[in-house]
């Protein structure tokens, strides 16, 4: 059997990591900045965390939600008070795409409606209601069109009004800050404008912070930096530092009632433990406050190399955009240079990720990398 031929692949084979380095199988070492697509948070193969799954291992990986599990009780109970938001109930699930379907689900049960206010460039992930609420024709089938979605300009609080006032609207879906998308976000006064137009309209708030929560904008939450409150939060990547975990935070104005979600893996023995040994760490070593203070000597060295556009994004969930496409630098980086970063729907946006424990000498490495690189790109192209 052969694989079903979906993923473009660089040429590299990593075999082991430690904190922010991958080493592929020739022993060569790189510099992630990319944290595995914004999953990493406290960064690969923490010691804490891998003691913690493998002694949950060695007592119970498995058994279903049919049975009292502490484990999710603790989880929940920890998650509420890294994150602030004690006042929200837990469903867990296996993946950011599912957490979004869970969470335009619960909006059209509480709502009984069921159209969905999305945005421009929205990524939230490839199931159905989500893959639907996504800006991206090419990755949605036949099948997803039977969704009703509105897709709006971010910041045109004036658009969404007008949308809410048909009163058919079941839920608005945005992203803290976007994704795949490149980095665009809502202003803080679009935010707020939001929460009190969903709440006047009775219509869901979904905060999708699969991306830019679990401390990546520099807050646990990204929305926490506009003062809202969502009715929704849904969570995965960073939660289980590559441990297969999602979730959504459920404000406790809404009713749980037997078998209205459910999952078989969703929550399971492993998933908490690896959940929890995150959320320890994300605490003990302050990673949030180093997401901030990473992050402005980020903004500080990125000044001294020529050529850049604009910085977008907050945090450590960054885009740096050029005049030109920014494959050939990414593949340089990685060749030449041994540093992983991101792309994105922009094709001249060059996407930083970084684990969350990521230091400042690894970004002034970046920075020396990339004026490098950059040399040598502006060097070919006089040549042509
Ligand atoms: C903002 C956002 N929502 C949802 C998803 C989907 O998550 P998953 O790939 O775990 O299904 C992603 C993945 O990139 C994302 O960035």
């Amino acid at each position: 059997m052969e694989l079903f031929d979906v993923y473009p692949l660089y040429n590299v084979t990593p075999e082991s990591a430690q904190g922010c380095n991958v080493y592929d199988d020739q022993g060569k070492k790189y510099l992630d900045l990319y944290g595995g697509h914004g999953v990493i948070s406290i960064g690969h193969s923490h010691k804490s965390y891998v003691t913690a799954i493998s002694e949950q291992l060695q007592k119970m990986g498995f058994y279903s939600n049919s049975i009292k599990n502490p484990l999710q009780e603790a989880f929940a109970e920890k998650l509420g008070l890294v994150s602030g938001c004690e006042d929200y109930n837990l469903f867990l699930c296996n993946s950011g795409a599912e957490a979004n379907e869970n969470a335009l689900k619960m909006a059209s049960f509480e709502t009984g409606k069921r159209k969905v206010i999305a945005f421009d460039k929205a990524f939230h992930g490839r199931t159905s209601a989500a893959v639907a609420v996504t800006d991206n024709k090419k990755i949605n089938a036949p099948l997803n069109s039977q969704h009703e979605v509105v897709f709006l300009p971010l910041n045109n609080i004036k658009l969404v009004e007008k949308e809410l006032a048909a009163n058919d609207v079941a839920a608005v879906i945005i992203e803290g800050i976007q994704g795949v998308g490149g980095l665009d976000q809502g202003t803080k006064e679009f935010f707020q404008a939001l929460e009190s137009l969903c709440k006047q309209y009775s219509v869901m708030l979904i905060l999708d912070e699969i991306q830019s929560g679990y401390g990546r904008s520099g807050k646990f939450f990204s929305f926490q930096h506009h003062g809202i409150h969502p009715d929704i939060i849904s969570i995965a990547k960073g939660m289980g530092n590559g441990f297969p975990i999602g979730g959504i935070l459920i404000s406790k104005n809404i009713k749980a009632s037997y078998g209205l979600l459910g999952t078989t893996f969703g929550g399971n023995h492993l998933a908490c433990a690896a959940g929890l040994s995150v959320l320890n760490v994300i605490e003990e070593e302050q990673l949030i406050e180093n997401v901030n203070a990473v992050s402005s000597h980020f903004l500080k060295r990125i000044k001294e190399v020529d050529g850049i556009k604009s910085i977008k994004g907050k945090g450590l969930m960054l885009g740096v955009t050029f005049d030109f496409p920014v494959s050939e630098i990414r593949k340089a980086l990685i060749f030449e240079e041994g540093i992983f970063t991101g792309g994105a729907a922009d094709p001249k946006l060059l996407r930083i990720l970084p684990p969350l424990s990521v230091t400042k000498q690894e970004i002034d490495s970046f920075i020396e990398a990339l004026k490098r690189v950059l040399s040598k790109v502006a060097h070919k192209e006089t040549r042509i």
